[in-house]
């Protein structure tokens, strides 16, 4: 069984910091990471994390300490990294649509760097010729993931270099003499498939005889965990074991082998966290009954915007009769995070938790309506820590510039 937090800790963490608040489990995160690590024990493989699920400093240093790397798709992403102790070497720049600018900060701080244009790749290898070897994002044409906001491997999909236009790679890159050292592909978020991961290799392994300086395979991240209760992830321990099968054929027949690097957010961050609401009001529509919480989508988007489950429990109320409810939140749109849903009987003041909130959840949240963001609190060895306080007035309005 994983380890889930209590809800006694949960309350004493709400009554400790108040609501809404974002709990993350320290020990959870350590669990994920030692299953990604024993499913493909029979590669070469780094893990880097995908900060972009939760950037906290906290998170990463935690990250760094398990022997992580982080992926970062902003500047601000890999400063945040280096401020956790993270050090270049570990760090990937994966950014999508910048401009050669902000890749030359990037080098400037010694990162692995990521290219997913052939516009940029021009410019990168005008730039530095063979000076700063770098991996190049490949678009697969493989449609997965969990939904169409989130696939990212598709043919129509913004992201990588078609694998069409391996052809103008290779003349960039005698052209310019630019070195690639890895090639990419992240193929779209939740992916249960074990062979989407396997296709996506398979694809980059039948290109590699065009790169001799060739190192790296990148796999990106993907990997989907299960966020309702019947609901199951991918399988890991099968997935290391087929890569390590692919692999092992592939180097019977041409003699080469690379290092394999994954890029999982979800896969880390998203069990370990836990939103808590309160109650505010309780309306009783002709049609439905509504539970006003003290939240909205500028604090967890996904359900509003990727119409996302997230499992909810009334842990103030663990034993009350059931009661099927629409959970609102204060927003003034349609800011619902849950329709009909059973839940235990609700009363003004109770506690609702939302599983799965680690990956996406804080990281996405915004300002809107100038309501200020949610407190963030570490759990370690069944002790609470503040990792980030929670917005006052003050936050909304700095940076405004007033006469
Ligand atoms: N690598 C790259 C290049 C990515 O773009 C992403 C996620 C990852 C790795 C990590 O993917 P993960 O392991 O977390 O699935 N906000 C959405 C998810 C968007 C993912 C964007 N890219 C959500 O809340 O479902």
């Amino acid at each position: 069984m994983d380890a889930v937090l209590s809800n006694e800790i949960l309350l004493q963490a709400v009554n400790e910091f108040g609501s809404p608040l974002y709990v993350y489990d320290d020990q959870r995160i350590r669990d994920q990471y030692g299953k990604l690590v024993s499913a493909f024990h029979r590669s070469d493989v780094r893990f880097f994390y995908a900060c972009k699920a939760l950037t906290n400093v906290n998170i990463l240093k935690i990250m760094h300490e398990l022997g992580s790397g982080i992926d970062c798709v902003s500047i601000n992403e890999v400063k945040l990294a280096i401020r956790a102790g993270v050090e270049p070497d570990k760090i990937i720049f994966t950014p999508n649509g910048v401009g050669l600018a902000e890749y030359l900060e990037a080098t400037a701080l010694n990162v692995h760097i990521n290219i997913d244009n052939l516009d940029l790749l021009q410019q990168f290898g005008r730039h530095f010729g063979s000076a700063y070897p770098v991996i190049i994002r490949l678009n697969p044409h493989i449609m997965a993931g969990g939904n169409i906001k989130i696939a990212t491997g598709h043919v129509d999909s913004k992201f990588g270099i078609s694998i069409d236009q391996i052809d103008q790679i290779i003349a960039i890159a005698k052209q310019t003499g630019v070195k690639v050292k890895g090639l990419h592909l992240h193929t779209g978020s939740e992916i249960k498939e074990v062979d989407v991961f396997i296709k996506g290799l398979e694809l980059i392994l039948e290109l590699t005889h065009h790169f001799p300086d060739l190192t790296v395979v990148d796999l990106g991240g993907g990997f989907k965990v299960p966020y309702k209760s019947e609901e199951k992830g991918t399988d890991m321990q099968l997935l290391g074991e087929k890569m390590a099968e692919t692999f092992a054929v592939f180097k019977q027949k041409t003699g080469r082998m690379f290092q394999v690097w994954f890029e999982p957010g979800k896969f880390l961050v998203s069990e370990c966290g836990y939103f808590l609401v309160k109650a505010n009001i309780l309306k009783q529509a002709p049609s439905r009954t509504f539970v006003g919480v003290d939240s909205g989508f500028n604090h967890l988007i996904r359900p509003m915007f990727y119409d996302a489950y997230h499992k909810i429990t009334n842990i103030s109320n663990p034993s009350g009769g059931l009661c099927t409810y629409n959970i609102v939140g204060n927003i003034c749109e349609t800011d619902t995070f849950a329709w009909d849903r059973e839940l235990n009987v609700v009363r003004a003041n109770d506690i609702l938790l939302f599983n799965n909130a680690g990956a996406y959840g804080f990281e996405m949240s915004s300002r809107f309506n100038s309501r200020c963001r949610p407190a963030e609190v570490l759990v370690k060895n069944g002790r609470l820590k503040l990792i980030r306080r929670r917005e006052t007035f003050d936050d909304v309005i700095a940076g405004q510039v007033i006469d």
